[in-house]
This record gives C-alpha cells, structure tokens and sequence, in this order.
C-alpha cells in the first residue's frame, strides 16, 4: 500500500490518483479539513511526530505493510530571509517530518527487503528560489536527506526516491506571488501534477535516485557543479531581472 503526505492537492493528489489508477491501495495524510483521494484520508499536520505516528499505525492495521512512502508535504513560506517562524515551519516540513516518517517506516522496509521512500524536495533544493532562502537551504536539507537515506538503506532492498521539479501547476504555485511565479517561468515550463507523478512512478521503476521531470534541472545543476561563481553570476543577473 501507498501513502501519500500532502495528498490532497497538487502534486500529492496527482501521485495519490497514479497509484491508485495502478491498482495501489493508497492512503493520503494532509492537514484537517483537507480531503485526499485513496482508501483511507487521515487529517493531521505531519510535523507532528505523534499524530504521525499514530497515522502510520493506524494505516498499517487498516490496510497492511507500507510498501511506498511520499513524503510530499511543503510549503513556500518566508519572502528573502524570512522570519523565525517561516525557518521553522520549513525546517519542520522539508526535513523534520521526512526523518521522522523514515524513522517509522524505513527498518520495516528494510526488514522485508523491499519498499520505496520518496521525498518531494525542489529544484531549488540542487539550485536556488531566489525569492526565499528558507524555502531554498530546507528543500537542500530534504536532497541531502534523502541522499543520505539512499547510502544508509540501499542496500537493504528499499528504494529512496528524491523529487526535484521546477514549477509544477498547483495550488502552491496559483496562490504565489507574482515575483515567484516570473521566476518558475523564467527557469522553464510549468509541467502538470500529474506529468509530475508519472515521472515518480519511472523512478520508482528505474531505481534512480533523483526525478527531474524538467530535463534542464540536470543541465542548470551540472553548470552550478562546474563553475559556481559563474552560475552565482547568472543568478544574480536573473533576480535583476525579477
Ligand atoms: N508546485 C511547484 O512548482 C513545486 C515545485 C517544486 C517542489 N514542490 C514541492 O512539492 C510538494 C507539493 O507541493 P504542491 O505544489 O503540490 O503544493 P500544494 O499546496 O498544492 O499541496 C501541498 C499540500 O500539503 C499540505 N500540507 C502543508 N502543510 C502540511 C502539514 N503540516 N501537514 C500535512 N499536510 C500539509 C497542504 O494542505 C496541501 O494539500 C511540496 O513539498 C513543494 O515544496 C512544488
């Protein structure tokens, strides 16, 4: 069976329903009051480690053994530097609630030899938003995480998937600001969720560790790699731009 963080909207619901149409028993976690498809829909802030928990037993008595976790909850807050509550709420999603849920699912996992942990970061977490550094250092926080889970359990049978689009046409990105938006077009197309979810589904498939569904990620990336004070240059000449 398959859960699905964040699963009432956007990207979410897009890999809940790919699941599902592929014959997955799927459970979606999301805040209260918001409704995810699948067998079961649990209403909880997943940055709390207890109500995590107690979703992660209960689905598992419900529906079985998780054989795919997406940690997929985010949020874009903070503008520039933000403030404390935006790093926390940041820190809380982007790394906190992924340890916490791999501490709960990844030794069962390993224990059966088999199993798939993905986490949802961001290209901004291999490259950069400009317009928020909170948003940017915790979604390089989720890459490096999902990296270190990779080396730690893929050994062991289990699959650790890293998500890292550009901008994708959800709920996130409509209800941005106008700066946000002109620079998730700037860097290339806005894909649809549910192109987003297929290319989850492949990796999962493939094995890869990173899904870049936008193809220039790896090319922006593998420049960033090669001369940073270069790419840092044209950074700083694309937020002139914006
Ligand atoms: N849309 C993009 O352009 C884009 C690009 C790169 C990465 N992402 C990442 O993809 C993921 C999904 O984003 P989306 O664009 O589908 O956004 P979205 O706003 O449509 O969906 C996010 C969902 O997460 C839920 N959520 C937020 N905080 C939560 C919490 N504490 N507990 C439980 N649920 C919570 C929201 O209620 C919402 O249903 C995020 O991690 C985001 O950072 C999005």
């Amino acid at each position: 069976m398959v859960v699905v963080t964040g699963g009432a909207s956007g990207i979410g619901r897009a890999l809940a329903e790919r699941f599902a149409a592929e014959g997955s028993a799927v459970a979606t976690f999301d805040l209260p009051g918001h409704r995810g498809p699948g067998e079961l829909h649990l209403g909880l802030d997943v940055t709390d480690a207890g109500a995590l928990g107690a979703a992660v037993g209960r689905v598992e008595a419900e529906l079985g053994p998780i054989g795919v976790y997406c940690s997929n909850a985010g949020v874009a807050a903070g503008d520039g530097l933000g403030d404390d509550a935006d790093w926390e709420r940041s820190f809380a999603l982007h790394t906190m609630a992924h340890v916490q849920a791999a501490r709960l699912v990844l030794p069962a996992m390993a224990e059966r030899g088999a199993g798939h942990f993905v986490i949802t970061a961001s290209a901004a977490g291999l490259l950069m938003l400009i317009r928020s550094a909170p948003y940017t250092v915790t979604k390089h926080a989720s890459v490096a995480l999902a990296e270190w889970l990779a080396v730690e359990y893929g050994d062991r049978g289990v699959g650790v998937h890293c998500l890292a689009p550009q901008g994708v046409r959800t709920p996130m990105v409509a209800g941005g600001d106008e700066r946000s938006r002109r620079e998730l077009e700037a860097a290339g197309e806005l894909l649809e969720p549910d192109e987003v979810a297929g290319a989850v589904l492949e990796a999962l498939r493939s094995g890869e560790l990173l899904v870049t569904p936008h193809p220039e990620v790896r090319r922006y990336e593998a420049a960033k790699v090669a001369d940073r004070d270069a790419w840092l240059a044209g950074m700083r000449r694309l937020r002139s731009r914006l």
